[in-house]
């Protein structure tokens, strides 16, 4: 077996190529950013080609950032056909980083930039490993495509229709999907549940014109404390969501799924300092963590915006206030109805006087794989060969939209390896990648593609 471990030399320059990856600012979300989005589709390109794979195209659509295809299909019908999914774009940077956010930085073994694990670090190993094997022998053992997204952090609508489209490009037995995490440094783990979304606003407006606080104050509406009462209305101090109906139909994990998460080495007290970062755990009484943050679904404001937030104070009543709120779903809920379910709820609890709307903005159905195939066993056993420990299967809480849609169009399982750590600031200031991981990712996956050609 090849391992990156006996490569010095290797090892410097693959740190360089994903430098060079993650100083391109792919943030899919900002329009300023739209031209190096492109750019690093074009990046991708470029180390699809290095690595010896054909047909390597940028796939365009009007207002879209591009997907990146390729492929090496050389192995023959005999041998099974993998695609291989990632995203090259990030999201934003804000916040504050120890060193910028697109200039990135080796620390004790960690790579640090944006999009460092989120998902350019999964990308490029799944790049390296075929080329490492087109290296050694100028051939691949599988058939290989490789589709490369730009706009999963923003809903992915250009994948999707060209998933829907059923192009030939995307004909393949399964996906291997890199962008979730491993469950402990050294613990080499399948993913094999993610929750769905339901992602958008709350509109709420009192009146057609802001007010004198002290004029107005105790008989005018006041759309922000609106704005709370139908948040607090929405989920209680428990944390259970009282949408009607919104938790009725959800599927609990099977006992045998559940047995397997209590054998999980998990700490509640580290896991509390050294990732929550707070003081207390909240959630749904009755739930433990696991359930509460993979098989249970969830309902969170994410920013509140309306009336006077500068420097200073001002005495005004606000008519307008808006709401940034998603759920995230589990097996046996749908984006349709919950959508609607909250819509309506909205309106429900929303007090006299006050107009409240929720526009949602995009959702993802949650997916569950199954695991009785080889391509989900081969995987679990290239890493254990290559991390010494017996691979765990785990459900994460986020959510990847293109597998649901794979498994909805394409009707192929998704092999989620990852590779991210619990800690590696996903979406926060510092995000990282753990260097050895990025070397036993390309270890774990040629590997894979050994096994499941032979
Ligand atoms: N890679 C994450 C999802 C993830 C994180 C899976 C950790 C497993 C473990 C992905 O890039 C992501 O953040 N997705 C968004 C999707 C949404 C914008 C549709 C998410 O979950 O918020
Ligand atoms: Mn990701």
């Amino acid at each position: 077996m090849l391992t990156c471990e006996a490569m010095a030399e290797t090892q410097e320059q693959l740190i360089e190529g994903l430098k060079a990856f993650l100083r391109i600012p792919s943030v899919s979300t900002a329009p300023k950013h739209t031209a190096d989005v492109r750019r690093c589709a074009e990046h991708v390109r470029e180390m699809l080609v290095a690595a010896g794979l054909q047909n390597a195209q940028l796939i365009e659509a009007e207002g879209q950032h591009p997907l990146v295809y390729a492929e090496w299909l050389g192995a023959g019908e005999g041998k099974p056909t993998l695609l291989f999914y990632g995203h090259y774009d990030v999201q934003p940077a804000d916040g504050e980083w120890v060193t910028p956010a697109f200039e990135p930085s080796v620390r004790d073994g960690n790579i640090y930039a944006r999009g460092a694990a989120d998902d350019k670090g999964q990308v490029f190993l799944q790049i390296k490993a075929v080329e490492r094997l087109m290296e050694r022998d100028g051939k691949l053992p599988v058939n290989v495509r490789f589709l490369i997204e730009g706009e999963e952090e923003v809903g992915g609508e250009h994948i999707e229709a060209f998933v829907a489209s059923g192009d030939a490009r995307l004909k393949a037995d399964a996906a291997v999907v890199c962008d979730t995490e491993m469950f402990a440094p050294g613990l080499p783990t399948l993913c094999v549940g993610l929750r769905g979304i339901v992602y958008g606003e709350i509109l709420v407006k009192s009146g057609d014109t802001d007010l004198h606080s002290g004029m107005y104050g105790g008989a005018a509406p006041n759309a922000i404390m609106a704005a709370c009462e139908i948040v607090t209305a929405l989920k209680d101090r428990d944390g259970r969501i009282l949408i009607p109906g919104f938790a009725d139909s959800v599927i609990p994990p099977s006992a045998a799924e559940r047995a397997a998460w209590d054998r999980l080495p998990f700490n509640e007290a580290e896991y509390l300092e050294k990732e929550v970062k707070s003081t207390a755990l909240t959630g749904e009484p009755g739930y433990d963590v696991f359930e509460r943050t993979w098989a249970r679904p969830t309902l969170e404001v994410h920013g509140i915006r309306g009336g006077f937030t500068g420097e200073g104070a001002k005495t005004v009543i606000p008519c307008e206030a808006l709401v940034k709120v998603s759920m995230r779903l589990v097996a046996g809920q749908t984006v349709e109805v919950a959508t609607r379910q909250l819509a309506e709820a909205v309106k429900a609890v929303c007090p006299k006087a006050v107009q409240a709307e929720f526009r949602p903005f995009h959702g993802a159905e949650p997916s569950l794989v199954r695991t009785d195939n080889v391509f989900i066993e081969k995987s679990a056993q290239a890493m254990q060969e290559v991390f010494g420990k017996e691979t765990v299967y785990i459900r994460s809480g986020g959510s990847i939209p293109i597998v649901g849609l794979f498994e909805r169009h394409l009707g192929i399982p998704s092999v989620m390896m990852g590779f991210g750590l619990p800690d590696d600031n996903l979406h926060a200031p510092n995000e990282k990648f753990h260097l050895a991981n990025l070397f036993g990712g390309i270890d774990a996956m040629v590997r894979y593609l050994e096994l499941l050609g032979s």
